[in-house]
């Protein structure tokens, strides 16, 4: 189902990662050169998805089953997939999403050890077969990502234990290595302009220019 004509880009990492400013310099250098882009997020994106993502977060809610969590995460990429990523691929824009798919095999199945057969089928369900072409991971040991955040209003997920961001970490190194083709990773302790440059580089060859 690739047969879109945009590039579909996305980012994924533990929490403290720098993955967002990544996002961040990768948009700046599109506006510079003229490049057509749409940059959102997971979860959230469109309306629908940004309220699913405020009962995900939202610390209160600390009773809320891995079972509910993985069907809101879902949820929230089904409206988001079909409203807002394919429309744009669809009409040739370069799309960068600041995590997808690759965070439920992460969160809900290494870290909430949820089937990860389930999560295969509703994942072919939610993204309607769609693939990213390149998939960005800013890798960085758990202790100096989660010191990275102290001192923020910790979400739900962010105030889970080191040892549950642990598996997070191990289960994205697990993937990139069985993707190689779709996978990039990258040392999030590298300064952020040098880990920009390589991902621009890799993003030119990807554009062709
Ligand atoms: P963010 O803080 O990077 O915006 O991501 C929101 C949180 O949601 C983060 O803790 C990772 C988590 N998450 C999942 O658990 N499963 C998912 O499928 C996605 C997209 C995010």
């Amino acid at each position: 189902m690739n047969d879109l004509k945009g590039i579909f880009i996305t980012f994924e990492g533990i929490e403290g990662s720098g993955k967002s400013t990544q996002v961040r310099m990768l948009v700046d250098a599109f506006e510079k050169h003229g490049i057509a882009y749409l940059c959102t997020r997971e979860p959230g994106g469109t309306e629908i998805s940004e309220a699913i993502r405020s009962i995900l977060l939202n610390p209160q809610f600390e009773s809320m089953k891995p079972e509910t969590e993985l069907l809101l995460y879902c949820a929230s990429r089904a409206q988001h997939t079909g409203e807002l990523i394919l429309p744009a691929l669809a009409d040739g824009k370069v799309v960068v999403c600041d995590r997808y798919y690759d965070s439920t095999y992460a969160y809900q199945g290494a870290a909430r050890e949820l089937d990860e057969e389930l999560i295969d089928t509703l994942t072919k369900f939610v993204t309607y077969g769609r693939v990213p072409d390149i998939t960005f991971l800013i890798d960085l040991p758990v202790e100096i990502g989660l010191a990275r955040i102290q001192g923020r209003n910790l979400d739900r997920l962010e105030k889970e234990t080191t040892e549950f961001h642990q598996r997070v970490r191990q289960q994205f190194l697990s993937i990139a290595n069985k993707c190689p083709s779709r996978y990039f990773v990258l040392n999030g302790s590298e300064d952020a302009v040098s880990i920009h440059q390589q991902i621009f580089t890799m993003v030119q060859s990807l554009l062709g220019e």
